[in-house]
């Protein structure tokens, strides 16, 4: 069987690690959109991977995919390889021959974007990876893919002309020197492309160079399309990772608080090239976190005001992966889920980092909002509607600590009352099953009720005889 992993909420929904869970049992991890702005924390044996570009079962051993959807910075890939290999694991990677390259002036346009966003008061709170500009280019049939690397290279008369553009129109917006522009480092998560000047032919030519050499020599880049679908029929299990949330999705999400690509599953059969009933007919799990949190921009009617969000702050640790950027905190919110259920049409549910809600004072559920009077049950799809929406809640027990270690091991009968009575309550109100429940970081801390990998569809929606919960693990 295969499975594809989503974010339902806004990213950071502890993807990585239920994907680490599951990849145990899966021969090929393949992403499908995104970049270096995701980051997946990935806990094995007492040691932490925080990984941006890899999919994160390669460190359980998968051979790990960066389809065509992906913009790749190789200089974070190669970094994040080496760091691996000094830790003993050497992973498999393969990248897409069709998959887009962020060059060093994608991350100097971003940053230069959001300062001209900003004067409006419109910043999105990018990554600062130079995502955006890398899609743009995509979109506007000018950007170079990693096949092209390994060939001939865009040739020299090619990337002068890309970036003599890109100069003059840095120089138009600024009204300055493109030379002089830097990255802004201030929010920018560190690259080796940093020490490519970001507007500068030669430089960025011999860079190329550099990272084709490197693609060929370790004979990295594939027709992920070919390569998936024929390690399906020779009876290989693949898993599908999605690098960001449902909601900041670029066609599904808050726009235009989102990020550049569909995470949602229409994006894992585009992003890959796969035959799509692989995609179709395998399991499509919802990662779900236990509150609402957000790194960048945009609507979130549920979240806490400043002095409540530092509390779950404290308790919960939530700053960015990436960015190191406090998270903004919400209640959990069902209209979200709903839509992304949706979207995405979950078979099942993992829900995550139910321990670091132990304890907490006053725990809520957003149920529905009240939109211009009227209840409403999922999203509206304008920024400006949902900004209008009030959260309707209920006030839901909360739970005392346990020995977290010891209710995953016991199974899903240890987990307190009022966590299951939550975990069931949302379960129910989206119709989807619980596969997991996250009880701390590391692998051996999640609760798996059912392994897609194992299963046939048995979990699909709309089964009239289909537990909430299995019930031979109801029972321990
Ligand atoms: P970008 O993807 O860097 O262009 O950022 C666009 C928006 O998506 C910003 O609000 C980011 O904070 C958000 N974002 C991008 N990647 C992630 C992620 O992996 N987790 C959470 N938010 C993200």
């Amino acid at each position: 069987m295969n499975a594809t992993v989503i974010g339902s909420q806004l990213g950071d929904e502890g993807k990585g690690g239920i994907v680490d869970v599951f990849a145990g049992d899966a021969d090929i991890v393949v992403r499908y959109q995104g970049g270096a702005n995701a980051g997946h924390t990935v806990a094995h044996d007492g040691e932490t991977y925080e990984l941006r570009l890899l999919p994160s079962g390669v460190v359980q051993g998968a051979v790990g995919v960066l389809g065509n959807g992906c913009v790749v910075d190789l200089s974070v890939l190669f970094a994040e390889l080496d760091a691996l290999r000094e830790r003993g694991i050497s992973p498999d990677v393969r990248i897409d021959a069709r998959a887009h390259v962020v060059l060093p002036y994608h991350r100097a346009l971003d940053s230069i974007e959001e300062t001209a966003r900003g004067e409006t008061g419109d910043t999105v709170g990018t990554t600062g990876n130079g995502i955006g500009p890398a899609y743009e280019d995509k979109a506007g049939r000018r950007g170079v893919r990693a096949g092209d690397l390994v060939a001939s290279g865009p040739h020299d008369g090619q990337l002068d002309a890309l970036v003599s553009r890109k100069r003059r129109l840095v120089e138009a917006i600024t009204d300055g020197d493109a030379a002089s522009i830097a990255v802004d480092g201030s929010d920018v998560t560190s690259s080796a492309a940093d020490s490519t000047a970001p507007f500068d032919a030669d430089a960025i030519a011999e860079t190329l160079r550099e990272w084709g050499e490197r693609l060929d020599a370790e004979n990295m880049v594939v027709d992920t399309g070919a390569f998936l679908t024929a390690s399906h029929h020779d009876g290989k299990s693949i898993v599908f990772e999605g690098a960001q949330g449902t909601h900041i999705d670029v066609d599904h999400g808050t726009y235009p608080f989102v990020t550049s690509s569909n995470p949602t599953l229409g994006g894992a059969i585009t992003g890959t090239g796969v035959d799509p009933s692989i995609v179709a007919g395998g399991h499509v799990i919802g990662v779900v976190k236990s509150y609402l949190s957000r790194v960048g921009n945009g609507p979130m009617p549920t979240e806490l005001a400043e002095r409540r969000a530092d509390e779950v702050r404290e308790l919960v640790g939530a700053f960015g992966t990436v960015t190191g950027r406090p998270r903004r905190i919400g209640w959990l919110d069902l209209p979200m889920l709903r839509h992304a259920t949706r979207v995405n049409g979950f078979t099942g549910l993992a829900i995550t980092h139910v321990d670091t809600l132990a304890e907490f004072d006053g725990l809520r559920l957003c149920t529905a909002y009240e939109l211009d009077g009227e209840r409403v049950e999922t999203i509206p799809a304008t920024r400006s509607a949902w900004e209008r929406c009030e959260p309707i809640y209920e006030s839901m027990a909360t739970w005392a600590p346990q020995d977290w270690d010891a209710v995953a091991q016991t199974g899903y009968g240890a987990i307190p009352d009022a966590a299951r009575t939550y975990l069931e309550t949302v379960a129910e109100a989206l119709d989807v099953p619980l596969v997991a429940v996250g009880v701390g970081p590391g692998r051996e801390a999640t609760v798996v009720l059912a392994n897609p990998l194992d299963e046939a569809r048995s979990l699909d929606r709309g089964s009239d005889t289909r537990p909430i919960v299995p019930r031979d693990e109801s029972a321990t």
